[in-house]
């Protein structure tokens, strides 16, 4: 089996949006829609796929924006970190800079805390506790793929943030060592968020906490 993934970088902070699938299968994943919903909408009807679910790896704005108007114009459930549900339902209460938004808020279809194993679109992904980037993060990883999402743990050549409320350097450290024993790093191709440097450079210019 080998895996599909297009990656969009969406929305001010360029999140990082995946749209998964089996090679040539109609049925795809949508991992942390973070903004520009009708983009998404576009990538996945130019794939000709239904999206079968919508995976959320924790609950930042921009990595969730765009749940609610694809959840709704799909049909597809969304699986949300458990304890940052609260969160998924009333964003714009957790947007911490002035500008971005206004965000619809979604009330969770699924929830996920690490340790399942979830069979869909033809994949499963068993779901990894990853927390300390966020309390509930998650990373999923497919099985038999050598892939991971890991959201905001792993950045390019460095880790994610643990300034933001919830987060926890010590934790964080030890979901990596967790990710290690889960997944062999030096084959795996992480998915994630990776910002273009120089547009790290202009956001962080204009929000000086704006690193995922
Ligand atoms: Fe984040």
């Amino acid at each position: 089996m080998s895996l599909e993934v297009r990656q969009l970088t969406v929305g001010a902070i360029a999140e990082n949006c995946f749209v998964v699938r089996r090679e040539g299968s109609d049925r795809a994943l949508v991992v942390d829609p973070g903004e520009e919903p009708e983009r998404i909408l576009a990538e996945v009807e130019a794939m000709g796929a239904a999206v079968e679910a919508i995976l959320i790896t924790h609950c930042h704005f921009d990595h969730i924006g765009a749940v609610a108007p694809l959840a709704k114009a799909t049909g597809a459930p969304v699986y949300c970190p458990e304890i940052e549900v609260p969160v998924l339902a009333d964003i714009m209460a957790f947007v911490p800079y002035a500008g971005f938004g206004p965000y619809e808020s979604y009330d969770a279809d699924e929830t996920v805390k690490g340790g399942e194993a979830l069979e869909l679109a033809g994949l499963v992904l068993d779901v990894i506790a990853t927390p300390g980037h966020s309390p509930g993060h998650v990373t999923y990883s497919v099985r038999g793929e050598e892939a991971i999402f890991s959201g905001d743990v792993l950045f390019q050549g460095s880790v994610g943030r643990v300034d933001l409320p919830g987060g926890d350097g010590a934790t964080l450290l030890r979901s990596i060592q967790a990710l290690l024993g889960h997944a062999d790093i030096s084959t795996t191709e992480i998915y994630t968020h990776v910002l273009d440097e120089r547009l790290r450079a202009l956001v962080l210019e204009k929000h000086p906490l704006a690193n995922g």
